[in-house]
């Protein structure tokens, strides 16, 4: 792996106008603008980094397609979290060697998975459709790999081992208008043992507070209502930039922002959420009353093999105290089953916090080994038939809490941010409430972006079904 920084490159906007000018040419001659997909997996991150790697192929002249239609170039934005993303990944890039073969399809793979060298490897070897190569690192050097590629026809690999400073001024296409993701910090320091991000995404590196804010300011003039603010611990944010408490201030500055209705952020680690930050939660009225603060494991040993810094009667504390400062607040939370050594005492602890907590909602994944991290080396003695009746046991108990708790909503009216049709019936609009539920609902005229008040006929665990969007103001 090279390690090389933005000093010695090229700026992005050079390489972008090398590629612009290769292909105004293309449409000049054909009549034909070339076209670019992307195919994303994994978190927010990769949302956010997507709308970069778009932003820059359509400043090059490229015009997005989705869904089956042809495209010239092909981006798989990776994710490796859990080996099951990782299989699904080398899955779609394997189904399209022949279709490359045939059609001259620039493949690109890029994103947390490729900064793994053996995975560069397996690409090199058994994936020679793959045709550029970089990692989180170096997403601002796309347009000079791509030249490169265009150019001298030979495949290319970059990937960064270390990460960079931020680089700002990226293009971007947003995927929406009504709402934006912004990453405040980047990378993670925290090492939990089971845990590949801090390996592929570096060292935590906080954005300046004004170019966060001036990116807010931009989005609001050009429309947008509810924006997500984003790290893997946002909590941590300003602590490289030697400011304590920055993430609460960030808050407040945004809050005298005009246009933003509704702000967020993800994820909270629940050892570093301080007083104050949930004083700014509190006092913020645009600062949604959901909060998703992952807990992992419910079992103190469990936890110290994670490297969690927390212990259980820690996190119930610190449950009780935000539930006592915002008594409406909405919770969610992550949760691994089947850790190394994981028993069935242990996992009664993790059942102890759902029961006890009441989460409106929940991720639950089972535990996958990650090569390069500490608990990959610990010996599972779990058999993976009782992991599995864990799992189901610990959904099923989160379904019926998040189904009794979702009851109190039926009959009431809640104010949704309209995100466009529903997923799970395309008949009905779709939207969020502002402590995160989803609301598929029944209405004319509606339409996405806008602010409606919607009253709830059913409620179940996963999403309230209602009816008659009235716009509000
Ligand atoms: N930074 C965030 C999100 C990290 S990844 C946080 O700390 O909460 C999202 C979730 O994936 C984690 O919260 C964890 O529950 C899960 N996860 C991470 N590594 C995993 C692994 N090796 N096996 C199973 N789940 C994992
Ligand atoms: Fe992974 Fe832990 Fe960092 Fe989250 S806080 S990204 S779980 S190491
Ligand atoms: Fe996956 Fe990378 Fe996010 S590993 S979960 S895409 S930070």
């Amino acid at each position: 792996m090279k390690i090389k920084n933005s000093e010695n490159s090229l700026v992005t906007s050079e390489w972008v106008e090398y590629i612009r000018n290769i292909n105004t040419e293309y449409a000049l001659s054909t009549g034909r603008t070339k076209k670019f997909k992307l195919d994303v997996f994994g978190c927010q991150m990769n949302e956010r980094d997507s709308e970069t790697i778009a932003g820059m192929l359509t400043d090059m002249g490229y015009e997005e397609v989705f869904g089956d239609d042809y495209a010239d170039i092909i981006v798989f934005v990776t994710c490796c979290v859990r080996e099951n993303a990782e299989e699904k990944i080398y899955g779609h890039i394997g189904a399209l060697s022949k279709e490359c073969e045939e059609k001259g399809t620039i493949i690109v793979a890029c994103g947390c998975m490729m900064q793994q060298p053996h995975v560069v490897e397996k690409i090199k070897n058994s994936y020679r459709h793959v045709k550029i190569v970089f990692g989180t690192h170096n997403v601002h050097t796309f347009p000079e790999l791509l030249y490169r590629y265009i150019t001298q026809k030979k495949r290319v690999f970059e990937v960064w081992e270390k990460e960079d400073r931020i680089i700002e001024d990226l293009p971007v296409k947003r995927t929406e208008k009504h709402k934006a993701w912004i990453s405040i910090i980047l990378g993670c320091n925290n090492f939990c043992t089971y845990c590949i991000v801090p390996h592929v995404r570096g060292r935590e590196r906080s954005r300046k507070m004004e170019d966060i804010l001036a990116e807010i300011r931009e989005l609001a003039q050009d429309g947008c209502k509810e924006i997500t603010l984003l790290g893997q611990n946002v909590n941590s944010y300003g602590n490289d930039l030697g400011e304590k408490d920055l993430f609460a201030k960030l808050l407040y500055a945004i809050e005298e922002i005009d246009g933003i209705k509704r702000v967020r952020f993800t994820t909270s680690h629940p050892k570093d959420l301080s007083d104050s930050l949930i004083d700014a939660m509190k006092n913020c009225k645009k600062v949604c009353n959901h909060l998703h603060l992952p807990f992992q494991a419910g079992s103190n040993r469990i936890l110290k093999l994670m490297n969690r810094k927390y212990t259980k009667e820690h996190y119930l504390a610190l449950v009780e105290k935000i539930k006592a400062a915002i008594p409406d607040i909405a919770l969610s939370t992550d949760i691994i089953v089947g850790f190394p050594g994981e028993t069935e005492e242990d996992f009664e602890e993790t059942l102890d916090v759902v029961r006890k907590v009441q989460f409106d909602s929940a991720f639950m994944f089972i535990y996958s080994p990650r090569k390069g991290t500490p608990a990959a080396k610990l010996e599972q003695t779990t058999p993976s038939e009782v992991i599995g009746q864990r799992f189901k046991r610990l959904a099923d108990l989160q379904t019926e809490i998040a189904t009794s708790l979702a009851k109190r909503f039926e009959g009431k009216t809640v104010e949704v941010l309209v995100d466009g049709p529903s997923k799970q019936n395309p008949e009905m609009m779709s939207g969020r409430t502002r402590d995160n539920r989803l609301v598929n609902f029944k209405a004319e005229g509606v339409e996405k972006g806008a602010f409606v008040d919607v009253e709830i006929i059913r409620a179940g665990a996963f999403w309230l079904e209602g009816r008659g969007g009235k716009k509000r103001g």
